[in-house]
C-alpha cells in the first residue's frame, strides 16, 4: 500500500508488573509479537480475536498510550520512540479514540457542550462563537439535538453517551479513529444504530478506522479488511469478504463457528491454555488446533499470501499452507 495512513512495522510490547509488598516479584508479560500492518486512508480495518490476545494493546500503541518496540507511522508522522508515552498535540489531531465505556470516558461534572468544546480550546482552534457553532454541527452529525449541550452525562442513555464520545473524537478532525469495543457494552439495537453512525461518519468524512472487537459478524458488517489476532500475533489478514466467507486459519474457523453457535463463550474457551503461557516455538494455536501436525510446534510460521495472483492479499500464518493443497483445512 503506497502512502498508507498507518504503517506498523515489527510492533512488539511487553508489560512489566510487580506484585504488592516488599518482596513483590516483577513479572514480565510479552503481548504483541512483531505485528506488521498497514491501514489505508479511508479504510475501516477490523481487528478481532478473543479476550487477552492484545487487541487493546495494539490500539493503545497507535494512540501513543503505551511503550512498545518497533515503528508506527501515522499519516507520515513517525511516533517518537523515546517520547512515545508523552502524546504530542500533533498526534492527537491525527488519531482519536472511542472506547467501550462511554460513561467512564466523559467527565460527569461537565456539560456536553463543555466536553465537546474542550479539544478545540486545548488546541486553540477558533473563536468562542466558531467553537460553539462547531459543537452544534457535531451534535447534529452524531444524531443529537444541539439542546443536549447543556445536559450532563448522567442525563443521557448509553447510546447517547457513545454518540457524545464519537462527537468529541471527531472535533479535531482526525485522520484515524481507534474504536475499541465501541458497541460491545450497548444493547443489540442501540449497538446497531452506533454501527450505522460509524458507517455514516466514514462515508461523510472518509476517515480511516481501526475497529477493534471480539465479534466477527459485527466487524464483517462494517469493515473493509479484517485482521485476526491470536496470542499477540496476527494469524490471518484479508478482505472482510474473504476472511468471512473463506476463513483459512483454523483459529478463524473456530471463531466463526463459535460466533454462529448457541454458546459463544463456551466454544471459545474449550481447550484454552492458561492465560499468558505463550509457546516459545511453533504455532501458538497448535495445542487447540483440530489439524495439528508434528511440524506445527517446530517453528513459528510466517504470514503466507494464499490469494490468487492479482487479487487482494489474503495472508495466513499456518504451516498447513506451506505444503500440499490436500492438507489445507478448507
Ligand atoms: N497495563 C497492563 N499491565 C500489565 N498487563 C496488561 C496491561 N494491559 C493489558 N495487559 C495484559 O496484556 C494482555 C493483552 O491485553 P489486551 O487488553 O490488549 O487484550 P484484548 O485483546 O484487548 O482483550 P479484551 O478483548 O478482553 O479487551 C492481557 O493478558 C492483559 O492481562
Ligand atoms: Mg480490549
Amino acid at each position: 500500500m503506497a502512502n498508507a495512513l498507518v504503517v506498523i512495522k515489527d510492533l512488539s510490547n511487553t508489560y512489566h508488573t510487580r506484585s504488592y509488598g516488599v518482596f513483590g516479584r516483577e513479572r514480565t508479560q510479552p503481548v504483541l509479537d512483531h505485528i506488521t500492518l498497514e491501514i489505508d486512508h479511508g479504510e475501516i480495518f477490523g481487528l478481532v480475536g478473543e479476550s487477552g490476545c492484545g487487541k487493546t494493546s495494539l490500539g493503545n500503541s497507535i494512540l501513543g498510550l503505551i511503550a512498545y518496540e518497533g515503528d508506527i507511522t501515522i499519516d507520515g508522522l513517525r511516533l517518537n520512540h523515546e517520547g512515545r508515552l508523552k502524546r504530542s498535540k500533533e498526534l492527537a489531531r491525527k488519531v482519536q479514540a472511542v472506547f467501550q465505556d462511554p460513561g467512564a470516558a466523559l467527565n460527569p461534572a461537565k456539560s456536553i457542550g463543555w466536553l465537546m468544546e474542550e479539544p478545540l480550546k486545548i488546541h486553540r482552534l477558533g473563536t468562542k462563537p466558531e467553537r460553539i457553532q462547531k459543537v452544534d454541527a457535531m451534535l447534529h452529525m452524531v444524531g443529537l439535538d444541539p439542546r443536549y449541550k447543556s445536559r450532563r452525562i448522567h442525563e443521557l442513555s448509553g447510546g447517547q453517551k457513545q454518540r457524545v464520545c464519537i462527537g468529541c473524537a471527531l472535533m479535531l478532525e482526525p485522520k484515524l479513529i481507534v474504536a475499541d469495543e465501541a458497541v460491545s457494552s450497548l444493547d443489540v439495537s442501540v449497538g446497531a444504530q452506533i454501527l450505522n453512525l460509524f458507517q455514516d461518519i466514514h462515508q461523510r468524512l472518509g476517515l480511516g478506522m481501526l475497529f477493534i472487537s471480539h465479534n466477527l459478524p459485527v466487524v464483517y458488517y462494517i469493515c473493509h479488511r479484517i485482521g485476526v489476532m491470536y496470542k499477540g500475533q496476527l494469524v490471518e489478514l484479508g478482505t472482510a469478504q474473504e476472511v468471512y466467507s473463506c476463513p483459512a486459519h483454523p483459529y478463524t474457523q473456530v471463531l466463526l463457528e463459535a460466533a454462529s453457535g448457541p454458546d459463544f463463550s463456551v466454544a471459545l474457551t474449550q481447550g484454552l491454555p492458561p492465560e499468558g503461557q505463550y509457546q516459545r516455538q511453533g504455532c501458538r494455536f497448535a495445542e487447540r488446533c483440530p489439524w495439528q501436525r508434528a511440524d506445527c510446534e517446530k517453528s513459528t510460521p510466517a504470514l503466507i499470501n494464499i490469494a490468487p495472483s492479482g487479487e487482494a492479499l489474503h495472508e495466513v500464518r499456518c504451516v498447513l499452507f506451506l505444503s500440499s493443497v490436500q492438507d489445507k483445512p478448507i
